[in-house]
């Protein structure tokens, strides 16, 4: 067992700081690779690191601390990290001629699945930390150096949450708030059972918390996050397991926080209460990402996803009562071993009878130690292409087909930030279409009502509604 890490230990680094730098605020690089779980844990990560006296750069070469927030889910993934540390390698070496050190860090699930596989292939890493260690991160960099490599993988058994600072102010109007960790479904595919562990859920009380605090600082939206969300059970104020409904229903109290979304679940996980706050609760978009992976039974099966395409679509047609214009979106994976063309031709009918708003699609790719990878009928790559190619031109025509019926539609749109031409801004609709709007900026950080005028595949434009009728 290891010790909980201190509460207050600053400063960790402070005294490793080069001579006649002091008075500049040492610097650090992030880069965050993958989902956007991976995003939260690196907010996380530079705040807990500016509570050390780091500041953000975006300059590689500028940073006294470079730190990559890998992912794992795909082969892609995992090998650009090792590009990356190649060029993190020349400039480390370019920096040390010039007298200055440079701490290398890679966290996140390859630094997880690799551990000291890592420092060994790539001893330009100074430290390589879990998921579920992170907190650590700064007493790590403190530690190591040159000849001193840390290798921290470990399950610890302290909460990560309640030993972070709190969070800094926001500084956007949405923000990422992870409620739900790890998994225990185990697909035959996925890495995420063995990168970030056992599904754990964070009280409701520290959700709530955190929350209010993103509220105040001017935070509008908040997605809850987590692997398999939707299998939240969180201790509530009762002392009792809470549902990720009622967690939400909670989160709907907090004044200032005016939208809610929550991102990614599982078929299985969709309770009834959930399907019902679709209904019940106006501040939870109409917009739900909703995996399904493949068409085929015999396919979900072998995947271990434990629902048919029946059951699906089932589901599809209960949510879709409960909220009827609910956008749906998914994620689909082609070439899993043992897909045949008939099997894939069963993935393709089940979008179309689903009706996507958005999808990510992907070719399958063997990831070590999943049961999916000694798999012996293994689809060849060239297959793999061919179908992925088919798929997306589907799931593209569907996108476009659900942005274009919403060209004449008047919808409340959140602005978040200013558009690239003078006068607009950018802000999303409730189905998360990135629409644009000539507006003033007074409204960035609120909700208006917009006339939607055109679509594009990616985005819509429109124009600030205020009259009566829809302008043409
Ligand atoms: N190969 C291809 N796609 C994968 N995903 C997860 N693991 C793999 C893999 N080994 C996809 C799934 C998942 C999404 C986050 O990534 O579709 O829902
Ligand atoms: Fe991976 Fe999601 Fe399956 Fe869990 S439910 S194993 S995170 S694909």
């Amino acid at each position: 067992m290891q010790a909980p890490a201190k509460k207050v230990r600053r400063p960790l680094i402070g005294a490793r700081a080069p001579t006649g730098e002091m008075t500049s605020a040492r610097k650090i690089y992030v880069k965050s690779f993958g989902c956007q779980m991976n995003v939260y844990d690196s907010e996380r990560m530079t705040e807990l690191m500016g509570a050390e006296g780091f500041a953000e750069t975006a300059s590689l070469e500028e940073a006294d601390v470079i730190l990559l927030n890998t992912c794992h889910i795909r082969e892609k993934a995992a090998e650009k990290v090792y590009s990356d540390l190649g060029r993190i390698r020349e400039v480390k070496s370019a920096r040390s001629s010039l007298g200055k050190s440079t701490l290398v860090a890679v966290a996140g699930c390859v630094a997880q699945a690799e551990g000291a596989e890592m420092a060994r292939r790539a001893p330009v890493v100074d430290v390589v930390v879990g998921p579920q260690s992170y907190h650590r991160l700064a007493e790590l960099v403190g530690r190591a150096g040159p000849g001193r490599q840390i290798v921290e993988t470990g399950f610890p058994e302290e909460d990560k949450f309640t030993v972070l600072p709190q969070r800094a102010p926001a500084k956007a109007v949405t923000a990422f708030l992870t409620v739900q960790e790890g998994c225990d479904k185990f697909c035959t595919f996925c890495v995420v059972p063995y990168t970030r562990g056992a599904e754990y859920s964070r009280p409701v009380r520290d959700i709530e918390a955190e929350a209010r605090r993103l509220a105040e600082h001017g935070v509008r939206e908040v997605t809850l996050l987590g692997q398999n969300v939707n299998a939240y059970h969180g201790v509530g104020p009762d002392g009792r397991p809470w549902s990720l409904a009622d967690l939400i229903a909670r989160l709907a109290t907090i004044a200032g926080i005016e939208r809610i979304r929550y991102t990614t679940s599982h078929p299985r996980d969709m309770s009834d209460d959930l399907i019902a706050a679709h209904r019940d609760v106006g501040k939870l978009m109409p917009y739900l990402h909703l995996p399904f992976q493949a068409g085929s039974d015999r396919v979900l099966a072998a995947m271990n996803r434990r629902h048919t395409a029946a059951d699906y679509l089932d589901l599809i047609a209960r949510i879709r009562t409960a909220r009827p214009d609910l956008a749906l979106s998914t994620d689909v994976i082609v070439g899993f071993p043992g897909e045949t063309e008939a099997d894939f031709g069963e993935t393709l009918a089940l979008i179309e009878r689903v009706g996507f708003a958005q999808a990510y699609s992907f070719k399958y790719s063997p990831r070590p130690g999943t049961a999916g990878a000694g798999l012996v009928d293994q689809v060849p790559e060239e297959a793999k292409i061919e179908r992925l190619h088919r798929l997306q031109a589907l799931l593209d025509r569907q996108q476009t087909r659900f942005n274009s019926a919403c060209i004449g539609k008047v919808m409340p749109v959140l602005f978040e930030r200013r558009g690239r031409h003078p006068g607009q801004l950018v802000g999303r609709s409730p189905y998360l279409q990135a629409v644009h709007a000539p507006a003033d900026s007074a409204l960035l950080g609120r909700v208006a009502d917009v006339a939607i005028v055109a679509a594009g595949a990616n985005s819509l434009a429109g124009k600030v509604y205020v009259g009566e009728t829809v302008p043409a």
